[in-house]
């Protein structure tokens, strides 16, 4: 076995900045504002930060120190904590990466297209069939896999570059400038007349409009937006320095998610509100893709200022994708390097390829391959789905059943202590153990049966 040596990142800023960037991507610019607003405004946002607290960020503390204590990729953690037979975890979390891949990278690529056009003032005009466009793009066989070809040769060209030079570099450029353009919008959301009723709508409590779904709903949203489950937080984990504060940072990251997420809804809704209040016609707040590219685009064309903040708006997009999907990349090169010992340069080509084959499916299941439908579901959204309710599930819970019932407790705590040099609080170790042995397996279970049954 090689020995624990690798590459690791250079500063605290750095990692904060490469598992911030994970963490922020389209989940926060596209999931977030709209389950926000259709479930109980803070209503929804209280119940994501008490899940948050008790399951989110055990789980991501979990995949954290044990990719810290093992210094390798998913697959090999097991073998290399002494436990050869869980390797079926890493299998899990690896198939939920190349799932994940598989539609993300489309997204990418059409965020690359839209960030192109916004760039031509295409969105000038406030009576264009921007519906139409959208699904003549995408159904379209040829445009939108050169696209994503394009998004993912740039992950490619960056994991080139290393762990320093490459993820962590990108991720000090890209994560504050996208942050910036966000704020920048927001603003100028807000200053809009009518406004304030989307900023109603957004965030005052609404628990009438709370049930089981929206428990459901502030789960998966945590996990896909903190990135779990499919081995991108462990391996982040097994580049960190062993001083770093794994609490701390998980901490700081889903606090800096969130707080993203809420700018973002303050950058979308209230525009939206704005909007239809000159046009004389009620908001429509449609889910996912429709959103982003066929709401916003009207929106901007009606707004003053709105060719720049289109521009803002598909370059923060494109940004916050890249960062994301660069995490997922990371988890399946870093795993082709350790399993087959290759040089980074061959893994990320095969890595490369690996990636583009479901991406391929998913971008043609928009259009020539509609009918292929498995389970009911398109290729899209089969992959959504099962890495989503499923693989990112179980390679969770069976990552937590790992830490708190195989480990040795003075195993983790001694993780999470720095080997007892960190200055955190005995009672909060504690809690954090008993967050992972007990309360964080249950919700998932729990979420997880209600899915299989409902
Ligand atoms: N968190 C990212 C987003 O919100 C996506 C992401 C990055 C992800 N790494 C992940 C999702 C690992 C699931 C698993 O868009």
């Amino acid at each position: 076995m090689k020995p624990f040596s690798r590459e690791l990142f250079g500063s605290r800023f750095g990692v904060l900045m490469a598992l911030a960037g994970s963490a922020i991507g389209l989940g926060n610019l596209w999931r977030f504002p709209y389950l926000t607003a259709q479930n109980g405004g803070a209503a929804f946002i209280l119940i994501y930060i008490v899940l948050l607290l008790l399951v989110s960020i055990p789980t991501m503390i979990t995949e954290y120190l044990i990719g810290r204590r093992s210094r390798t990729s998913i697959i090999l953690t097991p073998n290399r904590l002494g436990h050869p037979k869980m390797k079926f975890i890493g299998i899990f979390a690896i198939i939920s990466a190349i799932c994940i891949m598989g539609f993300y990278n489309v997204v990418g690529g059409w965020t690359i297209k839209y960030l192109t056009s916004s760039i031509m003032l295409q969105f000038g005009s406030d009576t264009a069939d921007y519906a139409g466009q959208f699904s003549e793009y995408i159904s379209s066989p040829y445009m939108p896999l050169i696209h994503t070809f394009i998004f993912t040769g740039l992950i490619a060209f960056i994991s080139f570059k290393g762990v320093k030079k490459g993820i962590e570099k990108a991720s000090k450029i890209i994560t504050p400038t996208l942050f910036i353009a966000t704020v920048l919008i927001a603003i100028r959301a807000i200053t809009l007349p009518g406004a304030y009723e989307g900023l109603k709508y957004l965030l005052v409590p609404d628990f009438s409009k709370v049930s089981i779904d929206t428990i459901q709903n502030a789960l998966g949203q945590g996990f896909f937006t903190l990135g779990l489950g499919a081995g991108t937080i462990l391996i982040y984990g097994s580049y960190t320095k062993s001083d770093e504060n794994i609490t701390n940072s998980s901490i700081s990251t889903a606090a800096l998610d969130l707080f993203f997420a809420i700018v973002a809804g303050i950058a979308i809704i209230p525009a939206i509100f704005a909007i239809s209040y000159a046009n004389g016609s009620t908001p429509t707040l449609d889910a996912g893709p429709q959103l982003v590219f066929v709401t916003l685009p009207s929106v901007f064309a009606s707004m003053p200022f709105g060719d720049i903040v289109a521009i803002l708006f598909f370059f923060s997009l494109a940004l916050a994708a890249l960062t994301s999907a660069m995490s997922i990349f990371e988890s399946i090169t870093a795993f082709i390097i350790d399993v087959t010992e290759k040089s980074r340069d061959k893994a990320v080509y095969i890595c490369y390829l690996i990636c583009l084959i479901p991406a391929t499916f998913c971008s043609l299941s928009q259009g020539v391959m509609s009918d292929v439908r498995i389970l009911g579901l398109n290729i899209f959204d089969l992959l959504d789905m099962l890495s989503a309710n499923v693989f990112m599930t179980l390679a969770s819970l069976f990552l937590l059943i790992f830490a708190g019932w195989i480990l040795k407790k003075e195993d983790i705590i001694d993780e999470l202590s720095n080997h007892g040099k960190a200055t955190t609080p005995m009672w909060i170790l504690n809690t954090v153990y008993i967050l992972i042995k007990y309360v964080a397996p249950l919700g998932v279970t729990a979420i997880f049966t209600y899915w299989l049954l409902f």
